[in-house]
C-alpha cells in the first residue's frame, strides 16, 4: 500500500511518468549497461534490446503497477507479479541486483523529467519501485526455496539423450540431468531457460516450454529456428540447432512459468499457433496420463502440415482422450501426408485451409483457454472468444517473449 504522503504525489506524476515511459526505459538501460556490460553481455536478451521489446516490458510494469496502487489501493496484481517472479527466476535474478535496477531507474526518471523531479517526487517513486520490488523479492525467494537451491541457483547441466528434427525448422531435444537423476518435475505448461555460450563469448539465455509429459525422467523442448528476415537470424535457436549433438551438455534452469494446467473435470479449449503448440503438448500429455475424461477442443494452425510440428504426437494425444476435438488450419494445407487414423470413433478431427476462426465452433460457456502463439494470433482468438460471451478471466495466454501486455492490462 503506498503511503498517505506519496499517493497525490504519484497521481500528480504518473501522467507524465507514463506519457515519458519510453524515454526512461532507454535511458535507464543506457546507465544500467554502461555502469554494467556483462549484464548485457550474460543476463539479459540482447535482441530484445536491440529491437525495443524488453523496454516497454520493464517500465510499462512500473507505471501500470503505479496505476493499480492509486486506483485499486488494497489489491495486488497478482497475475502480473507472478508472470515477472517466474521469468526473473528462471533468470536467477537475485535480491541485491534490485538495488542496481533502482538506482539506473530513479537516474533515469530524474534525467527525462528534470526539475519536476523534487525530492519528494524521487522519494515517492522509490517507494512504489520498492513496493512492487519487494513483492516481486518475496515471490522469487518462495520459487528459489520450492526448488530447494539457494538464491538464484537453479541451473543445472543437463545432457542431450535426443535430437530430432521435427521439421525443416524445428528441432526437439531430450534433455537429462547430468548426473544420471531423473529430471525434476515441472507443471504443464512451464518452460525452462536455456543458457548457451555464444562465439563472440556472450552467455545469451532463452527460454523454451517444456513439450514432454511432466513426471518421466527426461525433459524435451522443441526449437523453432528464428531464420533471417526483417532482423539477423535468431541467435540461440541457431546455435542449438547447429551446434547441439547427442551427448553435449546444455545449461538449463528449474522449471517456471505460471501459465499451468490446474487440476479439474471442467472443459478446456488449446489453441496454439506454429511453436506455440510446445506447452499444450504438455498439458495433452499429462490429460493422457493422468487418464482424465474432460471435454478438451484442441485448435492448432500452422504454415503448411509440413511445418506442424509433432503434428503425429498431437492427434494420436488427441485420439487417447475421451472427449477431445482436434481442430486444425493450414495457411497451405496442400501436400499433406494423411495424418494418423482415429482409432476411436469419438476421436474428432478437421482440418481447414487458412486462419484458425474459433467464431463458429462448439464450445461450452464455462470452458477455460490457454492460448499460444504470435500476439496477432492471440489477440485475434481472444477478441472472438469475448466476442462470444466467454469471460476474460478465463483466458489464460503465454508469450513467447516480453510479455508486452502487462502494462496494459
Ligand atoms: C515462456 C517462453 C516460452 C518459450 N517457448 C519456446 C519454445 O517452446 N520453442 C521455441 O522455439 N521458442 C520458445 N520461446 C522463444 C525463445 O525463448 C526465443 O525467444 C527464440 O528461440 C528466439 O531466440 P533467438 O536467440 O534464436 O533469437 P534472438 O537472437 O533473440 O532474436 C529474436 C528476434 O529479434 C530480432 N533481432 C535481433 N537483433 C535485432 C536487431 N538489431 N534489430 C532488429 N531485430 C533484431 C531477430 O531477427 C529475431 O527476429 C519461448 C519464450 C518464452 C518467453
Ligand atoms: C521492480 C523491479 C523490476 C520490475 C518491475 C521488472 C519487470 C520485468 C518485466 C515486466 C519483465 C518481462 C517479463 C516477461 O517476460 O513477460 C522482466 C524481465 C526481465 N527482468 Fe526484470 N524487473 C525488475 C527488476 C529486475 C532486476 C533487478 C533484474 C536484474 C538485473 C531484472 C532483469 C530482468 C531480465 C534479464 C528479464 C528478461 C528480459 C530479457 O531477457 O529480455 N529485472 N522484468
Amino acid at each position: 500500500m503506498l503511503s498517505e504522503q506519496s499517493t497525490p504525489v504519484v497521481r500528480a506524476t504518473l501522467p507524465a511518468v507514463g506519457a515519458a515511459i519510453d524515454e526512461i526505459a532507454t535511458v535507464f538501460y543506457r546507465k544500467l549497461f554502461a555502469a554494467h556490460p556483462d549484464l548485457l553481455r550474460d543476463l539479459f536478451n540482447r535482441a530484445n534490446q536491440a529491437n525495443g521489446e524488453q523496454r516497454q516490458a520493464l517500465a510499462g510494469s512500473i507505471a501500470a503497477f503505479a496505476g493499480m496502487l492509486l486506483d485499486h489501493p488494497d489489491a495486488r496484481p497478482d497475475a502480473m507479479l507472478a508472470r515477472i517472479a517466474h521469468k526473473h527466476a528462471s533468470l536467477g535474478i537475485t535480491a541485491d541486483q534490485y538495488k542496481i535496477v533502482n538506482e539506473h531507474l530513479l537516474a533515469a526518471i530524474s534525467d527525462v523529467l528534470g526539475e519536476a523531479v523534487t525530492p519528494q517526487v524521487a522519494d515517492a517513486w522509490d517507494e512504489v519501485y520498492w513496493l512492487m520490488a519487494n513483492a516481486l523479492i518475496a515471490l522469487e525467494a518462495r520459487l528459489y526455496e520450492q526448488h530447494g537451491t539457494p538464491e538464484g541457483g537453479t541451473w543445472r547441466p543437463m545432457t542431450v539423450v535426443a535430437r530430432h528434427e521435427e521439421t525443416p525448422d524445428a528441432l526437439a531435444l531430450t534433455l537429462r540431468p547430468a548426473d544420471g537423476t531423473p529430471a525434476p518435475a515441472f507443471r504443464p505448461g512451464q518452460y525452462v531457460s536455456v543458457q548457451v555460450e555464444l562465439p563472440d563469448g556472450a552467455r545469451q539465455i532463452r527460454q523454451y516450454s517444456l513439450s514432454s509429459a511432466p513426471g518421466r525422467p527426461e525433459w524435451r523442448i522443441t526449437v523453432k529456428r528464428v531464420r533471417a528476415g526483417d532482423g539477423p537470424a535468431g541467435e540461440v535457436s541457431s546455435w542449438l540447432h547447429e551446434q547441439t549433438r547427442v551427448g553435449d551438455v546444455l545449461t538449463a534452469s528449474a522449471p517456471f512459468g505460471d501459465l499451468t494446467l490446474p487440476d479439474g473435470d471442467g472443459p478446456l479449449l488449446l489453441a496454439s499457433a506454429g511453436i506455440g503448440g510446445t506447452p499444450m503438448l504438455a498439458m495433452l500429455n499429462h490429460l493422457v496420463d493422468s487418464g482424465s475424461s474432460r471435454p478438451v477442443v484442441v485448435v492448432h494452425a500452422d504454415r503448411t502440415p509440413t511445418d506442424h510440428a509433432h503434428r503425429d504426437e498431437l492427434h494420436a494425444l488427441v485420439d487417447e482422450l475421451p472427449q477431445a476435438a482436434l481442430h486444425l488450419w493450414y495457411e497451405d494445407p496442400g501436400h499433406a501426408a494423411p495424418a494418423p487414423a482415429p482409432s476411436s470413433p469419438s476421436a474428432r478431427v478437421t482440418v481447414s485451409a487458412g486462419r484458425a476462426d474459433v467464431s463458429a465452433l462448439p464450445l461450452p460457456s464455462d470452458v477455460t483457454t490457454y492460448l499460444c502463439g504470435p500476439l496477432p494470433f492471440m489477440r485475434t482468438l481472444r477478441g472472438a472468444l469475448l466476442g462470444r460471451g466467454l469471460p476474460p478471466q478465463a483466458i489464460h495466454y503465454e508469450v513467447f517473449g516480453p510479455d508486452l501486455w502487462l502494462g496494459q492490462s
